[in-house]
C-alpha cells in the first residue's frame, strides 16, 4: 500500500512530487521552474535552479557538523592497503586538487577524461571536476588506448587525469602508457596529463605535458565551489550503443543529484551515517551513482574496493569486507555471485563472518538467474534484490523499494516501477501489451529527474536512438513482460548489444574489427549464454577464397586484434570458420537466429532466409565446438 501511494503520486503529479524531494537538497538558488520541456518533448528539471555537487557531497556535511564521519573506507586487496578518508580529508584533497585543475587554466564548461583504477585519487578528481564546473568523462580501464582515442576526439578533453598502474588478477595494467599511446592515436591533443604515481608497475616518463597529481594537489590553493546550472553537465559516461562508435550520455546535476538523494533513501533504504557498498568500479554507471555521486550526497560512507569477489584472496574477500566495514546495503552484479558460488558452493566462507550489519543484498547489471538469486538468498538470510536500470537512466528503473515497503520477492523479476518511472510494454506499433506478453520495455514521458540529458555532440542520435521508436515514450533497449501483479520481467536486449559480466559491450563494434581482418570475407558477432558471465561474445567468420592462413592462426589473431581495438574487458575470446552465414534474401545476417540455435531457444526460422540449409551447417559447426548450450539441444 505505502509503495502503491508514493508510487502513485510521482506518476499522477511529477512535477509537485519531485519539487518536494528536490528540497532534499541544498541549492544556491533554489529552482522555480520545476519541469519543463525541450523541443522534443523531453523533460528538462529544475531548470532555473543552482548548486554544485561536490558542495553537496563534501561541504554541506561538514557544515552540518559531519566533517569526521568516514566518507570513503578504500580496501584494496591487491595491494593490501585499507585508509579511511573522512569528510574533512576527502574537502582538503578536493578543494586543493580542484584548486590545481584551475590553475592550469580548467574552467565551467571544459572537459577532462578520468582514466584511473579504484584508487581514492580517482574520486577525488571526479569531486575537483564537479567543483569547479568541469565535466568529467570517467573511462573504465577495461578498455584500450584504441577505445579511449576514441573517446578523446569526442569529448575533447583539456586534461586527461591518470595513474601509472592499476592491478587486475593475473597482471599489471599501465594506465599511463595506455593514456600516451591513446594520445598518439587521437586527433585531438590534450594540453595536459595528470598523473599520480603509485610507484609499481611500468615506468613513466614524464613528457612535457605531464604533472604529478600530488605536486598539483600540495602546491595549489584550496576553491571554494562554483554554482552551476541544475542542467550543467557533471559528466559524460560513454556506453556501448548498436553501432561501432560509442555514446556519451550527459548527466545533468541538480535532477541528478535529486533523484540519487531519493534514491539511496528509498530504493535502497540508507540513512545518513549508514556504511553503503557498491562493488562495481567507477567507470560504469554504477560507480558514478552509487560508489561516488549518490552515497557521498546522502552522508553515506562509500567502500572504495580495489579487488574482485575472488582470488583477492579468495571467495570470502566480499564477507571480510561487509563484516569488517559495517556494510549496511551492498549491490553488485549476479555474475560476481556466480564466481562466488562456484568457488565455494556451500558458502563456507560466508559463516566465517559475523554479517549481521548486512540487511539487504542488490543486484543488478545484467539478468539475475533463479539458482544465483535462490542460493544467494539461502546463505544470507536477507532479502536479495534484483533491479533494473542502465547507464542513460542514471539510477534504478525497477526495484523492490525498500525504503518504502519491502515487496515480496519474485525470482526473475526486477520487482515494480521505481517512483518516477511509467514503465509500459509496447508491441511493434507502439500499443500496451496484455500481461505476460513480452515486448518492448518503454518508459512513457517524462522521465524523472537524473536520466540522460542528451548525446554529448549528437543530439540527432539521441531523439533517432531513444524518442523516435514509440512517441511519447523513451525506448529502453530491452524486451521483457509485466505479470498480472504489475510485476517486470526484464527478459533481455532487443538489439545487438550484449553484456557480459555486467559488462554492457557492442558486438557491431566488435564485428567492425573482425570484419577488418585479411582474411575475413564475412562475419558475425553475437552473445552467446555463459555459465559465469551470463553472456559471451562468439564470432562467426567466412574466410576469403583467396586465404592461405590457417584457421587457429586468423582465429588467434582476431581475438588479439579485438583485445588490442577494443580491450580484455570485451571478453572475444572465441572464433569459429564457417562456410556460410544464414542471411535474408535482402542480404542481412541474420545473428538472432546464429543465437537462439545456440542458446537452445526456441526459435523460427524466418520466411525470409535465402538458404535453409546453412542452418544445419551452423549446427554441426557449434556441435563440434561445443558452443553454448548446444550440446545439450542435440542429446
Ligand atoms: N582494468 C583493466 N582490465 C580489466 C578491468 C579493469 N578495470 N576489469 C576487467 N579487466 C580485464 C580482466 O583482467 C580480464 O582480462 P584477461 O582477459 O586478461 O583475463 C578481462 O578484462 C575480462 O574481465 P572480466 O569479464 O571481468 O573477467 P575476469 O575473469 O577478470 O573476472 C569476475 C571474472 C566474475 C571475477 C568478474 O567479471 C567480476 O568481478 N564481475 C563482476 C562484474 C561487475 O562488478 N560489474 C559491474 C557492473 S555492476
Ligand atoms: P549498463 O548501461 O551498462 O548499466 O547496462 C544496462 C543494461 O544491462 C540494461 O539495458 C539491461 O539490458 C541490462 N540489465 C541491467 N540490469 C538488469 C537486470 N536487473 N535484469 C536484466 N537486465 C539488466
Amino acid at each position: 500500500m505505502k509503495y502503491q501511494k508514493e508510487y502513485q503520486a510521482s506518476i499522477q503529479n511529477p512535477e509537485a512530487f519531485w519539487e518536494v524531494q528536490s528540497n532534499q537538497i541544498d541549492w544556491f538558488t533554489k529552482p522555480t521552474q520545476i519541469l519543463g520541456k525541450d523541443e522534443y518533448n523531453y523533460p528538462q528539471w529544475f531548470a532555473d535552479g543552482q548548486l554544485n555537487m561536490s558542495y553537496l557531497c563534501i561541504d554541506k556535511h561538514i557544515e552540518d557538523g559531519f566533517g569526521n564521519q568516514n566518507a570513503i573506507i578504500y580496501d584494496s586487496p591487491v595491494t593490501n592497503q585499507k585508509r579511511h578518508i573522512s569528510f574533512n580529508e576527502l574537502h582538503h584533497d578536493v578543494s586543493k586538487f580542484a584548486g590545481g585543475l584551475a590553475s592550469l587554466g580548467l574552467t565551467k564548461g571544459d572537459t577532462v577524461i578520468i582514466y584511473m583504477p579504484m584508487i581514492p585519487q580517482a574520486i577525488v578528481a571526479m569531486l575537483a571536476c564537479a567543483r569547479i564546473g568541469v565535466t568529467h568523462s570517467v573511462v573504465f580501464g577495461g578498455f584500450a588506448p584504441h577505445e579511449l582515442a576514441i573517446r578523446i576526439d569526442d569529448c575533447k578533453p583539456k586534461a586527461i587525469i591518470t595513474a601509472s598502474s592499476g592491478v587486475e588478477i593475473k597482471r599489471i595494467v599501465p594506465y599511463k602508457p595506455f593514456v600516451d599511446e591513446a594520445i598518439e592515436l587521437s586527433q585531438h591533443k590534450p594540453e595536459k596529463v595528470i598523473l599520480y604515481n603509485r610507484k609499481f608497475g611500468a615506468p613513466c616518463p614524464l613528457h612535457e605535458r605531464d604533472i604529478h597529481f600530488m605536486d598539483l594537489l600540495n602546491n595549489s590553493e584550496p576553491i571554494a565551489p562554483v554554482s552551476v546550472d541544475s542542467n550543467h553537465p557533471l559528466y559524460i559516461l560513454y556506453t556501448s550503443g548498436t553501432t561501432g562508435k560509442p555514446k556519451g550520455i550527459i548527466r545533468d546535476t541538480g535532477g541528478y543529484a535529486t533523484a540519487l538523494k531519493y534514491s539511496m533513501k528509498k530504493v535502497y533504504g540508507v540513512e545518513e551515517g549508514d556504511v553503503y557498498w557498491a562493488a562495481s568500479d567507477v567507470g560504469w554507471v554504477v560507480g558514478h551513482s552509487y560508489i561516488v555521486y549518490g552515497p557521498l550526497v546522502n552522508r553515506n560512507t562509500t567502500i572504495l574496493f580495489e579487488g574482485k569477489p575472488i582470488k583477492t584472496p579468495d571467495a570470502s574477500t566480499f564477507w571480510r569486507v561487509i563484516s569488517e566495514h559495517q556494510v549496511k546495503v551492498m549491490f553488485t552484479a549476479p555474475t560476481a555471485i556466480r564466481a562466488i558460488k562456484k568457488e565455494d558452493p556451500e558458502g563456507k566462507f560466508m559463516k566465517k563472518y559475523d554479517l549481521s550489519c548486512l540487511k539487504y543484498q542488490f543486484l543488478a547489471g545484467e539478468r539475475c538467474d533463479v539458482t544465483t538469486l535462490r542460493w544467494l538468498e539461502e546463505k544470507l538470510g536477507i532479502p536479495v534484490i534484483d533491479h533494473w536500470w542502465q547507464t542513460e537512466s542514471g539510477w534504478p528503473m525497477l526495484a523492490n523499494m525498500v525504503g518504502v515497503e519491502l515487496q515480496a520477492v519474485k525470482p526473475g523479476s526486477a520487482t515494480l516501477p521505481v517512483s518516477g518511472y511509467d514503465i509500459r510494454i509496447l508491441d511493434d506499433n507502439g500499443n500496451e501489451k496484455s500481461a505476460n506478453s513480452e515486448g518492448y520495455v518503454a518508459v512513457k514521458l517524462p522521465l524523472p529527474p537524473g536520466t540522460l540529458l542528451n548525446l554529448w555532440g549528437n543530439p540527432e542520435r539521441f531523439k533517432n536512438g531513444y524518442l523516435k521508436q514509440f512517441d511519447g515514450y523513451y525506448a529502453s533497449g530491452d524486451g521483457g513482460y509485466k505479470d498480472e501483479d504489475g510485476y517486470v520481467f526484464i527478459t533481455g536486449r532487443v538489439d545487438d548489444i550484449i553484456n557480459v559480466a555486467g559488462h554492457r559491450l557492442s558486438t557491431a563494434e566488435m564485428e567492425e574489427v573482425v570484419a577488418s581482418h585479411t582474411s575475413v570475407a564475412e562475419c558475425a558477432v553475437f552473445g552467446v549464454h555463459c555459465e559465469l558471465k551470463g553472456q559471451k561474445p562468439l564470432g562467426l567468420i567466412v574466410l576469403k577464397e583467396n586465404n592461405t592462413l590457417d584457421a587457429t592462426t586468423i582465429s588467434q589473431e582476431i581475438i588479439q586484434m579485438v583485445r588490442h581495438e577494443i580491450g580484455p574487458v570485451a571478453a572475444f575470446k572465441e572464433v569459429l570458420v564457417v562456410k556460410r552465414l544464414p542471411k535474408t534474401r535482402s542480404g542481412k545476417i541474420l545473428r538472432k537466429l546464429l543465437r537462439n540455435i545456440s542458446d537452445e531457444i526456441t526459435y523460427k526460422i524466418p520466411s525470409t532466409i535465402d538458404d535453409v540449409a546453412i542452418i544445419e551447417e551452423i549446427k554441426e559447426v557449434y556441435k563440434q565446438n561445443n558452443v553454448g548450450q548446444f550440446k545439450q539441444l542435440v542429446s
